[in-house]
């Protein structure tokens, strides 16, 4: 069944497989040098084989050598498949020497747009995340995506690292389809907000959700150095299942709710393999009690 397998959610009028893809992953290894471009064009084409359609992505992905945005326009489009759906942020950016500048004016959000909208070579972008980096409003940069919402060069928007009340600055300027924040077992601070989503009808799509609160804690084989009770439990029931740590990290989310995406990133054939068959897993009442029981450790 690939990625069908965990089932569909919509994104407004665009519905795809929970199971997606994360493009963060496919511009470098691991210890920071550029990826092998023909490497990570295979796991994109085979993503999509195995049943992905919806692709999380940003102009800011980009190493010495690669961009994740370029990375799938050269092994997807041309024309891209009818029903793949490409999500991207903006707010944040990269200078020519690869820093990390400045959140975005709103007077800068429409030539981010554009940049995105070359570099995937579209005329419009199916959803586009405003990424913020702080509790303050949202209101004047998301009401200039409003604008090209309006003007046609958005499908649809969503927010991403916001807090409640800047999810509701944004819904009263125009609709909001996805939250993308960090979650996932070890990082619960937002469960409320995970649950308002669904209330809303609104996707909450984590990220880190494998990494969980340890960035660089993914050990060989799929294992984490998750300390103490977390690694324990999730290994546990990972042997149950004859399942990777990392997958049962990903069916984890996927079990928090209907309105849940999964878009784990990988520049690892085997791991993407991997991460899609999780969404076949299914957790029992009592699998799930302990792993929900962890959030109590989480702090
Ligand atoms: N909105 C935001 O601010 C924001 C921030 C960060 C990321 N994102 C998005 O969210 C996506 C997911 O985040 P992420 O990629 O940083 O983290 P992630 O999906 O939690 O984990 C990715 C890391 O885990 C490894 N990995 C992936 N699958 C594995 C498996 N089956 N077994 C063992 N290790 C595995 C990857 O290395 P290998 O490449 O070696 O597999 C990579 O180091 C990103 O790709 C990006 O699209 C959004």
């Amino acid at each position: 069944m690939g990625a069908a397998a965990a089932g569909t959610w919509r994104l407004g009028d665009l519905t795809v497989n929970r199971l997606g893809f994360g493009a963060m992953r496919l511009t470098s290894t691991a210890d920071g040098r550029p990826s092998d471009g023909a490497r990570a064009i295979g796991v994109l084409r085979r993503a999509v084989e195995l049943g992905v359609d919806h692709i999380d992505t940003a102009s800011f992905y980009v190493s010495d050598l690669r961009s994740a945005n370029e990375l799938i326009n050269s092994a997807l489009g041309g024309p891209y498949p009818d029903n793949l759906v490409i999500t991207t942020k903006v707010g944040p950016g990269k200078d020519a020497n690869g820093e990390w500048t400045p959140a975005a004016r709103p007077d800068q959000l429409r030539g981010q747009v554009e940049e995105n909208l070359r570099q995937l070579g579209r005329d419009h972008l199916d959803v586009v995340n405003l990424r913020v980096h702080a509790a303050d409003s949202v209101a004047e940069r998301f009401g200039v995506l409003a604008e090209l919402r309006g003007a046609g060069l958005i499908r649809h928007l969503g927010v991403s690292n916001v807090r409640a009340h800047q999810l509701a600055e944004a819904m009263a300027i125009a609709p909001v389809v996805c939250v993308q924040n960090r979650y996932g077992l070890g990082i619960r601070g937002d469960d409320e907000l995970l649950a308002e989503c669904g209330r809303l009808g609104i996707a909450f799509v984590p990220f880190f959700a494998i990494v969980g609160s340890r960035t660089a804690a993914i050990g060989a084989g799929g294992g984490t150095a998750a300390p103490g009770e977390e690694a324990e439990v999730v290994g546990e029931v990972a042997r149950a299942h004859g399942a990777s740590p990392a997958q049962i990290r990903l069916a984890w989310t996927l079990h928090r709710g209907p309105h849940v995406l999964a878009i784990p990133g990988t520049g690892d054939p085997d791991h993407l393999e991997a991460n899609i068959a999780a969404g076949a897993i299914r957790l029992s009442p009592a699998e799930l009690a302990r792993l929900d029981g962890l959030g109590a450790l989480a702090g």
